[in-house]
């Protein structure tokens, strides 16, 4: 695992825009896996300004990684809602080619199926990632087993407090999301996980070098070949030193989509 460290998280921003940038000018048909939260909201602006100056989405695809299940999709707050205020409708992607979970479903066993249909579809190229506090990656909150593909899940009482300030009240934030599985975010070619501020300082430091644990969903990311921790300082607060974290890593088998 690679870990790359930034003065502050603005400059962190502009180097993973930069490497979305770099996979997108190489693949003709580039699949990116996105994230919501606090954290993607400047990366986004960034490749926002990069479109402004001659960069086009046209050959991309999305594929994102959650959303809740019960606020429709164009509620404030909805998952859908947010990529589109952020990203979509500012940039040139046919927004049949962005994919997100439907959590207004009345069959979400059925969803989480055709949801997993698009992944083996459109393999991811590069998945962005954030982290919760609690480690979760997507919403694979920690438990004493994780799913391996898309499912739908409860959300811990922390990550409800964490996103009641996207809400007026905790009562109204949803208390179940569909979620992309471990599996299928390791399944990503290469993945970036960007983490800012001190309160992820924990969490990272238990992702990158603390045991492979269904308590810190994150730290199955040490399974992965090809994964960057971009971190602030604060962030990366809580770790020795500041760059290559020398983990070992396994292949992991092949997937249906032939990834590693
Ligand atoms: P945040 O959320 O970017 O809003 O901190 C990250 C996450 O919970 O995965």
């Amino acid at each position: 695992m690679k870990v790359r460290r930034f003065p502050s998280d603005s400059l962190a921003t502009v180097y993973v825009a930069a490497v979305v940038e770099e996979l997108m000018s190489r693949d003709p048909h580039p699949v990116l896996g996105l994230a919501t939260g606090s954290t993607p909201v400047n990366l986004y602006r960034q490749l926002v300004d990069f479109h402004r100056q001659g960069l086009s989405f046209s050959h991309v695809t999305t594929v994102n990684l959650d959303e809740y299940v019960g606020l429709p999709a164009d509620h404030p707050q909805s998952y859908r809602q947010f990529m589109f205020d952020h990203l979509f409708s500012q940039i040139d992607i046919p927004l049949a080619n962005t994919h997100m979970p439907n959590g207004m479903t009345l069959d979400l066993e059925a969803e989480c199926d055709r949801y997993d249909a698009i992944l083996e579809t459109h393999p991811i190229d590069l998945q962005i990632l954030g982290i919760g506090r609690n480690g979760h990656i997507g919403f694979n909150e920690p438990d004493i087993s994780l799913k391996t593909r898309t499912h739908v899940i409860e959300l811990t009482e922390d990550t409800i407090r964490a996103n009641a300030r996207f809400f007026d009240d905790a009562s109204q934030v949803p208390t179940r999301a569909i979620t992309m599985g471990i599996q299928s975010i390791l399944q990503a070619k290469e993945i970036v996980l960007m983490a800012f501020g001190r309160d992820k300082a924990e969490a990272v430091k238990r992702s990158l070098s603390g045991e492979v644990s269904t308590d810190v969903p994150a730290s199955f990311l040490q399974m992965h070949p090809n994964v960057t921790f971009v971190l602030d300082e604060e962030a990366a607060g809580h770790l020795e030193g500041g760059g290559a974290v020398g983990l070992p890593h396994w292949p992991l088998s092949s997937g249906a989509n032939g990834r590693p």
